[in-house]
């Protein structure tokens, strides 16, 4: 069987740190209380008008290719995972084939937030197995800081999230039992609400039980998507219910991480490094100790980088990669949880 491999990888942090400190000039919190909640010391935040969701991903796909051994117009897919795009629409892929002169290839925007790396990869995966194609970019990118809201009232969703890019590159495998052994991908919209951005939108508060989102009594036509009732109710941001959040994390990361071994007939000892999305230091723990890891068969690095979502896996595995920590012949595991929900796993063999 034909299989894919990831045949390079890059990731971009943008030169901007943002301690927990920095952020108690905007908000009522600590460095105390971000670290003992989460793990994060820090993030990075990008050029407020510098740098955009597409321009880091572009950075972190150069040094993708590079590795891989091709140049931009070898690269014949682009599959690009965010929630925080360049423009509503079109998606950040058009954007990046642009100025990366791609050739006129086929590009692909995937919106499953922190899952949205795994998604991409296992899309991307099907197509290398079919044959379709030979170099497909994978990239997952975020500029939360421009979509946060920083005063008190959002800190517990703010301090979380940081932005950044990383990259992979995926291709046929020569050796067939080396490269992508699977992936897992899985949903439920029942708790879609609990971490989300409401606004702007279709739903015309369809969905809301009560008046969560804008008074549209007196709207006009049109200003149902976006209004100034939006706007002055700070009602423009993301919203979660981080404990609920956190029940459903910890139950559903290590059940697909089994999952993931189960359908390969592989035991959680085997796994030489798990790559979880970075979306919490005490959720990652928290798997660590379900599945007895030791520290050395987990990687971490949100206390850097904070969650950057879709970016956070490629950014973590790419950096465990230049830490040596990833080698031929080892048996990796991505897995993933968020927005939506969607959760999901993959395991490779290096
Ligand atoms: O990657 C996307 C998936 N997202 C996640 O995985 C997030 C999962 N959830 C979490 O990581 C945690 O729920 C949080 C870190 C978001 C919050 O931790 P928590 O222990 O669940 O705190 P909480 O929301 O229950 O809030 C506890 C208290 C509240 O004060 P009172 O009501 O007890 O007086 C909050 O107002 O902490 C307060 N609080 C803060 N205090 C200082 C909330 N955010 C902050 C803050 N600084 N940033």
């Amino acid at each position: 069987m034909l299989r894919s491999k990831i045949a390079g990888m890059g990731k971009y942090l943008p030169k901007n740190v943002f301690t927990n400190n920095d952020l108690t000039k905007f908000m009522e919190t600590s460095d105390e209380w971000i670290q003992e909640r989460t793990g994060i010391k820090e993030r990075r935040y990008a050029d407020r008008t510098g740098e955009t969701t597409t321009t880091m991903a572009i950075e972190a796909s150069k040094i993708a290719i590079e590795r891989a051994g091709i140049t931009p117009q070898d690269v014949d897919f682009i599959i690009f995972a965010t929630l925080s795009p360049d423009y509503f629409f079109p998606g950040c892929g058009v954007l990046l084939q642009r100025e990366m002169n791609m050739k006129e290839i086929g590009a692909m925007d995937v919106r499953n937030q922190c899952s949205g790396f795994l998604y991409a990869l296992s899309v991307a995966d099907q197509f290398i197995k079919t044959g379709m194609y030979k170099n497909i970019l994978v990239v997952g990118a975020e500029k939360h800081s421009f979509g946060l809201d920083f005063s008190t009232r959002g800190r517990n969703v703010s301090v979380i999230f940081g932005d950044g890019a990383g990259a992979a590159v995926l291709q046929p495998s020569e050796d067939n039992s080396r490269g992508i052994l699977s992936t897992h991908l899985h949903s439920s919209g029942a708790h879609a609400e609990i971490l989300a951005q409401y606004n702007p939108g279709t739903h015309a508060n369809h969905w809301m039980n009560e008046q969560v989102v804008a008074d549209f009594d007196e709207a006009e036509i049109g200003e149902m998507f976006m209004s100034h009732s939006m706007i002055d109710k700070a009602q423009l941001f993301p919203t979660m219910d981080g404990t609920s959040v956190f029940k459903i994390a910890v139950d559903k990361f290590p059940a697909v991480i089994l999952e993931a071994l189960q359908a390969n007939n592989l035991q959680p000892t085997d796994i030489k490094l798990l790559v979880p999305h970075q979306a919490n230091l005490r959720i990652s723990q928290f798997i660590q100790k379900k599945l007895r890891l030791t520290d050395d068969q987990v990687k971490n690095n949100i206390q850097k980088y904070g969650n950057t979502t879709a970016a956070s896996i490629p950014i973590a595995l790419c950096e465990a990669w230049e830490e040596g920590r990833v080698k031929d012949g080892d048996l990796i595991c991505l897995a993933a949880f968020g927005s939506g929900f969607t959760w999901a796993s993959a395991l490779i063999r290096w």
